[in-house]
């Protein structure tokens, strides 16, 4: 016998035997490998995920629904729940704690076109209902069309940190307001004594030059009544050229008064009055400089108006030197005046308004018209309104003017009804 079938069949089967054996033990191999290899990937997890939840920082990871799929420890306290577990199971989003809803959108799309989003402050709402911020930085985990798939990123609460900054905020704005206010109150209180200084020099250069000017007036005016008294030693011609002279006279004795009554303290004497009493008495006074002329004039008298104290003969200077600008100031074919008095219950005040359709006063005069000797009137003195200021600031009351070019002027006095005592300035 050529073959031993027999022995044949003993090798095939051993060498299936070892065959088997060897696959087994690989088989045995690989599942060890296999097994340490998770063991070490499970180990690795653990500690991965004892880092996430020993960090104070707040660890998040949701897909494009907004559904969490990591949630650390700090993560679901700062949001207001004791445990992660309370939101993974949960189908709560990440959207779902926004105050503000478009803030998804916002968010979404920074994220989308950097890649990632850092340091930005979100107001959020906590599962108390408090509302807080956080400071959120995010990043994208893309797919391989490029699509985002997840967005992972740490967040943490700076409430405190930002109720701070909005406070200094408040604190800085509010005390650069307050610088300006001081400082503009400073620089109001500087122009104020700046003007007084300027007000007592002028008044009393104006009182010295008065005094000087006066007695040689006097003397002159004297001369010339004496000589007018002998009218028939003079021609006819020499006779007109003494009456004018005599009225030229008495023209700078009236402005000498002015400068004087400019340049003196005004001295206030306060007694209740009836305000249209003395208001009529100024109309009656005005009576010879409205003649000859077509002005309308119109009263319009607050029928409420309590008495006053003023000194009455102060304020009819005041209000004599206020007609008496309005008249010149309109046409005279064609003039409207009004005078017109307003009680103010509430601030307890008077208003007293002159009001005229005049050639009204150019923006850039406005400034200058309290200041004495600024007229633009042939003849005239430029004293009347800063004789009538310091009267109605001696009467511890304000004086405004509003005056439109082509239109026409308002002068708006206003007093206290009740003055505290007798007041010099
Ligand atoms: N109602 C008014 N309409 C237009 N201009 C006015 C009016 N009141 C005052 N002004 C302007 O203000 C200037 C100053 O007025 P203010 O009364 O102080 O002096 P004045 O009238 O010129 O001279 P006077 O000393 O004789 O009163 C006037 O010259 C005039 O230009
Ligand atoms: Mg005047």
């Amino acid at each position: 016998m050529l073959f031993d079938f027999e022995k044949i069949l003993q090798v095939i089967n051993f060498f299936f035997l070892a065959l088997a054996l060897l696959a087994v033990y690989y088989y045995a191999y690989r599942l060890q490998v296999e097994l340490r290899r998770s063991e070490f990937l499970k180990k690795e997890a653990q500690k991965y995920q004892d880092l996430v939840n020993a960090t104070t920082e707040g660890v998040l990871q949701f897909d494009e629904e907004g559904h969490f799929t990591i949630l650390n420890q700090s993560g679901a306290r700062c949001l207001g729940y004791e445990d992660p577990q309370e939101i993974l199971n949960d189908s709560i989003t990440v959207y779902h704690f926004l105050v503000d809803p478009d803030k998804k959108k916002q968010l979404c799309q920074i994220v989308k076109k950097n890649g990632e989003l850092k340091n930005h402050i979100v107001q959020i709402k906590k599962k108390n209902g408090e509302v807080i911020y956080v400071s959120l930085s995010l990043h994208a985990r893309v797919h391989g069309d490029g699509n985002p798939i997840l967005y992972e990123g740490i967040f943490h609460d700076v409430t405190h940190q930002v109720v701070l900054e909005e406070e200094l905020w408040n604190y800085s704005t509010r005390l650069e307001k307050l610088v300006q206010e001081k400082t503009d109150e400073i620089l109001q209180l500087e122009r104020k004594r700046f003007h007084l200084e300027k007000m007592a020099a002028i008044g009393q250069m104006a009182a010295t030059l008065v005094h000087e000017i006066r007695s040689p007036m006097s003397s002159m005016k004297m001369a010339l009544t004496l000589f007018q008294k002998k009218k028939e030693i003079f021609l006819e011609k020499e006779r007109r050229v003494m009456e004018l002279a005599v009225q030229e006279c008495q023209r700078i004795e009236a402005m000498l008064k002015d400068v004087l009554d400019f340049a003196r303290p005004q001295e206030i004497r306060l007694v209740a009055q009836d305000l249209h009493d003395v208001l009529d008495q100024v109309v009656e006074r005005m009576k010879p400089a409205f003649q000859g002329k077509k002005i309308h004039f119109k009263k319009d008298w607050d029928s409420r108006m309590p008495l006053v104290l003023v000194d009455a003969e102060r304020l009819l200077q005041v209000m004599v030197n206020l007609l008496q600008n309005a008249i010149d100031a309109v046409m005279p074919e064609k003039g409207e005046i009004q005078l017109r008095t307003q009680y103010i219950e509430k601030d307890g005040i008077c208003r007293i308004e002159t009001i005229d359709n005049g050639m009204g006063i150019p923006e850039e005069d406005l400034p200058k018209v309290f200041d004495p000797f600024f007229s633009k009137k042939p003849g005239g003195t430029g004293l009347g309104l800063s004789v009538v200021q310091k009267i109605v600031e001696a009467h511890r009351g304000r004086i405004q003017i509003e005056s439109t070019v082509g239109e026409g002027t308002l002068v708006r006095i206003e007093l206290p009804v009740e003055s505290p005592k007798f007041h010099f300035q």
